[in-house]
């Protein structure tokens, strides 16, 4: 009898935190999430180093950090001027006003793409927030330096410079999200030619990264004699046919942001069909957090990326915004799956831990064994912006 009833009281206690877990509204998550956040990124700004942004968790257990060249020095400023538009935590503004303005001479960098990345982040959300005139000089003077790396003859913006010797003009997918810096500031300030670089290269790379699936390729070397294409190859991928999960990310998020500017039905359909691609594929799990790449022999024992899932559910809640009743549904839905998995205690960091990153197990580069199954401060950008997104275009907030 006694059994009988410590197995029923098991089975009540169950039944009762389950449907509290069900019962959570994307609302009441959103305010669960966002103080939270506030105050692991206020406890971020104590740890840093002076002159030294958030990049992850080194091998050894240690805050990694980088300086202001490293791609990523533009998350911890994006993510505080969202966190200081949810909460109008002065500490906060503060915050974001001095990481941003530690970046003022990535204005200047002609020699990688990353330009987008770093300036679209801080300086677009700090301009978005403050009409800063000043901030809006920066974004102009780094879309021209951006601008620089564009190759008529190809029709694409140079990714990287040679790492590799045998690459001679390569561009990566992730180059997508740079445009995003170019064409707001062509729409700003008037700029036909800089409306017609983000263009091509959105349209060359829809041209030679996709397969028949809509899948992509990580890398796409190109031949400046002719724009022909000489190599279709991965880096961060599990190999040159594989589809890495975080470039899927970056392809539905780069052709969704193109429509929003342009209204071309040709990028929204492409982000469609990406997106499909994503939310199809046989090896996706039920939460919706993706493997580190789609085509992973190690899967099911394999890591998943958090990064991934962010990128894909900001760009998914984007996209829902220009289709069908039906089909923005199937957005909506699955963007919230992957955000009520990444703010469950498995991916979202109790307050005080994780060095005050919000999002653990994300993958930077497996094959180069570097950032495998740790916070990745990217994550943490688009797993705010997305709840953000979600608060605006879904409650309507
Ligand atoms: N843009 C580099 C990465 O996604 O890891």
């Amino acid at each position: 009898m006694k059994h009988l009833l410590i197995i029923l009281l098991f089975f009540l206690i169950a039944g009762s935190c389950q449907k509290r877990q069900e019962e959570e509204s994307m609302k009441q998550l959103i305010d669960r999430v966002m103080p939270v956040a506030v105050e692991q990124y206020k406890g971020m700004a104590q740890l840093l180093p002076e002159g030294q942004f958030p990049r992850s968790i080194s091998e050894d257990g240690r805050l990694k950090t980088s300086n202001k060249y490293w791609w990523c020095s533009g998350f911890y400023p994006g993510t505080l001027w969202y966190l200081y538009e949810y909460s109008g935590d002065e500490d906060i503004y503060h915050l974001a006003e001095k990481y941003t303005e530690m970046l003022d001479s990535i204005k200047y960098v002609t020699s990688d793409h990353d330009v987008g990345f770093q300036l679209f982040c801080s300086y677009g959300n700090g301009y978005r927030i403050t009409r800063c005139p000043e901030y809006k000089e920066v974004l102009v003077q780094g879309a021209k330096s951006l601008a620089t790396r564009f190759h008529p003859v190809i029709g694409c913006i140079q990714s990287w410079d040679f790492d590799d010797p045998e690459w001679r003009f390569p561009v990566i997918i992730d180059n997508m999200l740079n445009l995003e810096l170019l064409i707001w500031v062509a729409e700003q300030t008037n700029n036909d030619s800089l409306y017609h670089i983000a263009c091509s290269h959105a349209n060359v790379t829809k041209n030679n990264h996709f397969r028949k699936n809509f899948s992509c390729y990580h890398l796409v070397d190109y031949d400046p004699a002719d724009g022909s294409t000489r190599k279709k190859q991965t880096v961060q991928g599990g190999g040159d046919e594989s589809s890495w999960a975080r470039g899927q990310a970056w392809a539905l998020y780069g052709y969704s942001m193109m429509y929003r500017y342009t209204k071309d039905d040709n990028y929204l359909n492409q982000a469609r069909n990406i997106a499909n691609f994503i939310m199809n594929h046989p090896a996706m799990p039920q939460d919706g957090i993706p493997y580190w790449d789609f085509d992973s022999s190690a899967i099911p024992d394999d890591y998943r990326d958090a990064s991934a899932a962010a990128i894909m559910a900001s760009g998914l809640i984007d996209l829902s915004k220009y289709v069908s009743e039906k089909e923005k549904n199937r957005y909506i839905n699955f963007a919230q799956k992957q955000l009520r998995t990444l703010s469950s205690e498995e991916y979202l960091a109790r307050g005080g831990t994780n060095h005050c990153f919000l999002l653990k197990h994300s993958v930077g580069s497996l094959p180069g064994k570097s950032e495998v199954d740790v916070p990745q401060t990217y994550a943490d950008y688009y797993f705010i912006e997305a709840l953000l997104k979600y608060k605006k275009e879904v409650l309507d907030e």
